[in-house]
């Protein structure tokens, strides 16, 4: 079988290159010239970790192969995936510029029956407007091929992206045509051992299960910070709580871990798209509203702790920040907290020396020379008034602290994402606030 891939970005990549993993014939295309040429040459645009491994392998052996002429490639293919961005518009709506582009030029160079796939998340009615788009392209030149339109959301996560391919809790497909759903069947049929399901459905259902499983998961994250929050005010630990609650089967443990507020390029805008699409229906989903709003505040969390430590005066100070991506395991910047927290500081007249294993190229592109860069966590501790964690890369969770404590000038460290034990810190000699952990507790229990 030979698919198609339309936009080589983190899904469109780990989707090809998962594909190729099993045998399928795939071709990834991508409008961005540099970046075909350099996957041509081995180069991946993102970090993923086992992405490279996989992409090289298949490369070689001519299952993966890099276009950016769609026109050239897409003869004998079965199944075209569209992959491209659906960024947030002006008004929070999700923008479907490239999708019905790429429809558009699906429908003026396909040859043979085509089942194309809308990979991206897209909002409910999409599937229509790409099956417009492509029927309007052929019309425009005499062409009558038959070809059905089906929405296959991806739920992979950013660092972890080809494992959940490769092993996915469950791969959902809305179709509307038998003919569809059995070649969709038989694409993922290497992906479904151990009993993994994948779940067939209407496709508007399917465009709606990607915004609700997004939007759930990050009512989960607001939640539970909304609560960190209630527990410092009332001396409760939100770790303990954490844990208290997660061991319910019907709560669980994942994705309930308070933080300073979700990033990346997936929940802030699915969220802000889901609820615009409320809106449009005349339905407001106050609910997700909140979400939005805690998490914007919950960005300004460790900014907030700082500012009160240090009574106000920021103006001067040095602060060494551990981590700059959204999430570990990705170089991925956008909608990063660390942004956030950085522009605060700056403003308040301080300097940040910062340090990312991975992420020190894509945060460049943004911060340039606003901040000090560091070639390791210790030189960004250097002279430093606080530590303040902010991405929780495994090499962060066991410093050297007596190292840490002489190279900073106070020994305080602000914890955004609550991975060092506080009570010991504390027995150590630094002043360390997490987040849902009051002060007054620390060391109580330990
Ligand atoms: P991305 O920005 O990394 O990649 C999009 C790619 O599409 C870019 O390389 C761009 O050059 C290319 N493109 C744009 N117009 C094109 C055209 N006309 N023809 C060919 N290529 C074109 O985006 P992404 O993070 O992979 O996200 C893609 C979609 O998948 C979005 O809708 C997103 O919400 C969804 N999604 C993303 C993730 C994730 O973890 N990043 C997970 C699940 C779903
Ligand atoms: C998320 C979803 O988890 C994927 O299923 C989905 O496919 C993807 O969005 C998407 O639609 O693009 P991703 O954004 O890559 O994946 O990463 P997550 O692991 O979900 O983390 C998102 C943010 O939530 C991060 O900033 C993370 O720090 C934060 N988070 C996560 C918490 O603050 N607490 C948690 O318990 C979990």
């Amino acid at each position: 079988m030979k698919v198609i891939v339309i936009g080589t970005g983190y899904v469109g990549l780990v989707t090809g290159a998962c594909l190729a993993e099993v045998g399928t014939q795939v071709v990834c295309v991508d409008v961005n010239a540099e970046k075909i040429n350099n996957l041509q040459k081995g180069i991946l645009p993102i970090y993923e970790p086992g992405l490279e491994e996989i992409v090289s392998r298949n490369y070689q052996n001519g299952r993966l192969s890099f276009s950016t002429d769609l026109a050239s490639v897409i003869g004998g293919a079965t199944i075209a995936f569209i992959a491209v961005g659906t960024p947030p518009g002006e008004d929070g709506s999700a923008d479907l510029q490239y999708v019905l582009q790429v429809a558009k030029e699906i429908g003026t160079n396909m040859s043979d029956y085509l089942v194309v796939v809308t990979k991206s998340t897209v909002p409910v009615g999409t599937a229509v407007k790409v099956n417009r788009e492509i029927k309007q392209a052929m019309l425009d030149r005499g062409a009558l091929i038959d070809y059905d339109v089906a929405s296959n959301p991806e739920f992979l996560k950013e660092g972890a992206a080809v494992q959940d391919f490769l092993k996915p809790d469950r791969i959902v497909v809305g179709v509307n045509t038998d003919r569809a759903k059995e070649t969709l069947e038989q694409l993922y049929h290497p992906f479904l051992l151990n009993g993994r399901p994948i779940i067939f459905m209407d496709i508007a259902s399917a465009e709606m299960t990607k915004y609700a499983a997004n939007a759930m998961l990050a009512t989960k994250i607001s939640f539970i910070n909304d609560i960190a929050n209630l527990c410092e005010l009332v001396g409760a630990d939100v770790n303990q709580v954490r844990k208290g609650i997660g061991s319910d089967a019907r709560i669980g443990t994942s994705f309930i871990y308070p933080g300073i507020g979700y990033g990346g390029s997936c929940f802030p805008k699915d969220v802000k798209a889901l609820v615009k699409t409320g809106k449009e229906y005349g339905h407001g989903l106050r609910i997700l509203e909140a979400v939005e709003a805690v998490n914007n505040d919950q960005k300004k969390v460790l900014f907030n702790k700082i500012y009160k430590h240090f009574d106000g005066l920021l103006q001067g100070r040095t602060f060494a920040m551990w981590g700059l991506s959204f999430k570990p395991g990705t170089d991925d910047m956008r909608e990063a907290s660390s942004l956030v927290l950085i522009n605060s500081l700056l403003e308040a007249g301080a300097t940040v020396q910062v340090f990312d294993p991975v992420a020190m190229h894509e945060a460049g592109k943004t911060l340039k020379d606003s901040v000090k860069w560091c070639k390791d966590m210790y030189e960004a501790a250097a002279g430093a008034d606080a530590v303040l964690l902010v991405t929780e890369w495994n090499e962060f969770r066991l410093p050297d602290w007596p190292r840490v404590k002489q190279l900073l000038k106070a020994s305080v460290v602000f914890d955004g994402r609550n991975i060092y034990d506080n009570a010991y810190l504390h027995k150590q000699g630094f002043t360390c606030y997490s987040i849902g952990l009051s002060q007054s507790t620390v060391g109580v229990l330990s």
